[in-house]
C-alpha cells in the first residue's frame, strides 16, 4: 500500500494546505462517522428503538473497520505507530502534569490509551445491545453470566431473588454507555488541553487531516 502520510508538503504560510498530512481520509470519515452514530444512539435510546439499534450497529461496523485499518492503514492510523506500554503512558502523563510533554505528530501515548478505552467500551456497549435483542443470544452465554449475584438481585428482585441474565445485560449496556460518555468527556478535555499546549487546533486537524510539521523536540 502506498503510504502518503509522511509526504511533507512544503508549509505555505497561512494557506489551508499548510503542514503535513497526518490523518488519512478513511480515518477521518471513521472518526466523524463514529461521533455521529454515537450521538444518534444516545439521543434515540429509549425514544426511537429502530434508529437506536441501527446507530449502534453502525458504531460496531466502524469499530470493525478501525481494527483492520489499525493494521493495514496509513502510517499514523496504525496501532503499532501509537500504542505504548503502561510505563511510557504513565511517563507521558507525568510529563503532562509538569507541563513539559513532547508534541507528537500522531496520537500521543495518553490519547492512544484513551482510544483503546473508547474502542473497548463502545464495542461492549454495542455487543450488550445486540445481546439484549434476543433472549436466545443471552442464553448462549456461559452459565455464570445468566445470573447476577443474589446481593444485587435483591434490588432487581426476580426469580426467587435472582435477576435474569437479560436484566444483568441490560444494566451492563447502560453502565457501558455511561462509561463511554464519561470517556468522551475526558477525550474532549484531552484534545482541548493538547490543542492549547501545542498551539494547534487538533479538532480542525481531524477535519483537514493536516498538522503543523514536526519541529525540533517533536516526535514524528
Ligand atoms: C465534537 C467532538 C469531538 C472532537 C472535536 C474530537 C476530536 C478528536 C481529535 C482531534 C482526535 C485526534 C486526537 C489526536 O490528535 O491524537 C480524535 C481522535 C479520536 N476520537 Fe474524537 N472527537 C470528538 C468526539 C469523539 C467521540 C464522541 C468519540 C467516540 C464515541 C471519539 C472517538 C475518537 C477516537 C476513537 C479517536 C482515535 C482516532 C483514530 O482512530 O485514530 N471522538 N478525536
Ligand atoms: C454503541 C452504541 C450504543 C449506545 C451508546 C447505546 C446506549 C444506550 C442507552 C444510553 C440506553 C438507555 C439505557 C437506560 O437508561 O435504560 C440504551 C438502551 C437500549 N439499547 Fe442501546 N446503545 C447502543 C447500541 C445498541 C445496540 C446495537 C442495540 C441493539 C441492537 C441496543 C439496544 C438497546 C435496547 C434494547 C435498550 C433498552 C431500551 C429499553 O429500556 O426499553 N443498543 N442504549
Amino acid at each position: 500500500m502506498t503510504d502518503t502520510t509522511e509526504r511533507a508538503s512544503a508549509p505555505q504560510a497561512g494557506g489551508a494546505k499548510a503542514g503535513v498530512r497526518v490523518w488519512d481520509p478513511l480515518l477521518r470519515i471513521f472518526h466523524w462517522g463514529l461521533v455521529a452514530a454515537f450521538a444518534l444512539a444516545w439521543l434515540t435510546a429509549e425514544e426511537w428503538q429502530v434508529v437506536h439499534e441501527y446507530a449502534g450497529y453502525v458504531v460496531a461496523g466502524l469499530i470493525a473497520f478501525r481494527l483492520v485499518w489499525g493494521v493495514v492503514g496509513s502510517r499514523y492510523a496504525r496501532f503499532a505507530q501509537f500504542l505504548r506500554g503502561p510505563s511510557a503512558t504513565l511517563g507521558y502523563l507525568r510529563d503532562m502534569l509538569r507541563g513539559r510533554e513532547r508534541r507528537h505528530l500522531g496520537h500521543n501515548p495518553a490519547g492512544a490509551a484513551m482510544i483503546v478505552a473508547l474502542l473497548v467500551c463502545l464495542s461492549g456497549t454495542a455487543f450488550t445491545g445486540w445481546l439484549m435483542e434476543e433472549p436466545a443470544r443471552i442464553a448462549m452465554l456461559p452459565d455464570p453470566v445468566q445470573f447476577v449475584t443474589p446481593a444485587h438481585a435483591e434490588e432487581e428482585g426476580e426469580e426467587g431473588g435472582y435477576a435474569t441474565g437479560g436484566e444483568a445485560v441490560e444494566e451492563l449496556h447502560e453502565v457501558l454507555a455511561n462509561l463511554t460518555l464519561l470517556l468522551v468527556v475526558l477525550h474532549l478535555a484531552g484534545v482541548l488541553l493538547a490543542s492549547v499546549r501545542h498551539r494547534e487546533n487538533l479538532a480542525r486537524a481531524m477535519v483537514t487531516g493536516r498538522k503543523r510539521a514536526a519541529g525540533p523536540g517533536d516526535i514524528a
